[in-house]
């Protein structure tokens, strides 16, 4: 079974794809760290994200690299938004996260294009939103956990500018796929949103039963 989970910057995507591979007992990769970890390599080059060849110079990361703090900063996560637009990068993770969505038994993935791109064929779809305001405060509790002074007005500009970004980039936009189940998490606590995540797969194996 797949389930694709997609969704903007801080929308809770990431706790509810753990939470539903944990549930299913499916392995879970979040794709958001691969597309840090080209735009971290690029730093670490001295190259730049803006421009395409420099992101492709930089797209054979090591491994390693993905269990890497570095990753979730803000920084990292402005330059992904930036090194993701360029076609290239995106055609060259796309076969890792095919093989990881087809791997027996299934898998849960998070991301921005899971539904659309990646996964088109999976068996539920999940589009996870909430308010820039809500998201914005809950990355920067988050941020400020990991020691950052980041202040909320900079952190709610940045998550603007980076849903700007991917929605509006030609290369697989954030958009929600037709066939996705909407959650909204702006007013729910994680228990809830996760109770209603299954609820919403659930409802979506039990269609695609009926469909045969
Ligand atoms: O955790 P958060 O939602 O802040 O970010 P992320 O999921 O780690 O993604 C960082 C950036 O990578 C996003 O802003 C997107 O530009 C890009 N991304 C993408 O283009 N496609 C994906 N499947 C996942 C991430």
């Amino acid at each position: 079974m797949i389930i694709a989970v997609d969704g903007p910057a801080a929308s809770g995507k990431g706790t509810v794809a753990r939470a539903l591979a944990k549930h299913y007992r499916l392995p879970h990769l979040d794709t958001g760290l691969l597309y840090r970890a080209v735009a971290e390599n690029v730093h670490r080059l001295d190259l730049d994200p803006t421009k395409e060849a420099d992101a492709v110079a930089a797209s054979n990361f090591d491994d390693s690299l993905l269990d890497d703090p570095v990753l979730r900063s803000d920084e990292a996560g402005q330059r992904a938004s930036i090194v993701s637009a360029h076609p290239l990068i995106r055609a060259a993770l796309l076969q890792r996260q095919r093989k990881f969505a087809h791997q027996e038994g299934g898998a849960v993935l998070d991301g921005r294009d899971i539904g659309t791109v990646i996964a088109p064929e999976a068996d539920a779809k999940l589009f996870v939103k909430a308010t820039p305001q809500i998201r914005a405060r809950r990355r920067h509790a988050e941020l400020k956990a990991q020691g950052s002074t980041l202040s909320f007005d900079k952190v709610l500009a940045d998550i603007r500018a980076r849903d700007q970004r991917d929605m509006g980039r030609d290369a697989a936009p954030l958009v929600m796929a037709a066939d996705a189940g909407i959650l909204d998490t702006s007013f729910l606590s994680i228990e809830a949103a996760v109770k209603r995540a299954i609820e919403l797969v659930e409802r979506q194996l039990r269609l695609k039963a009926a469909n045969g």
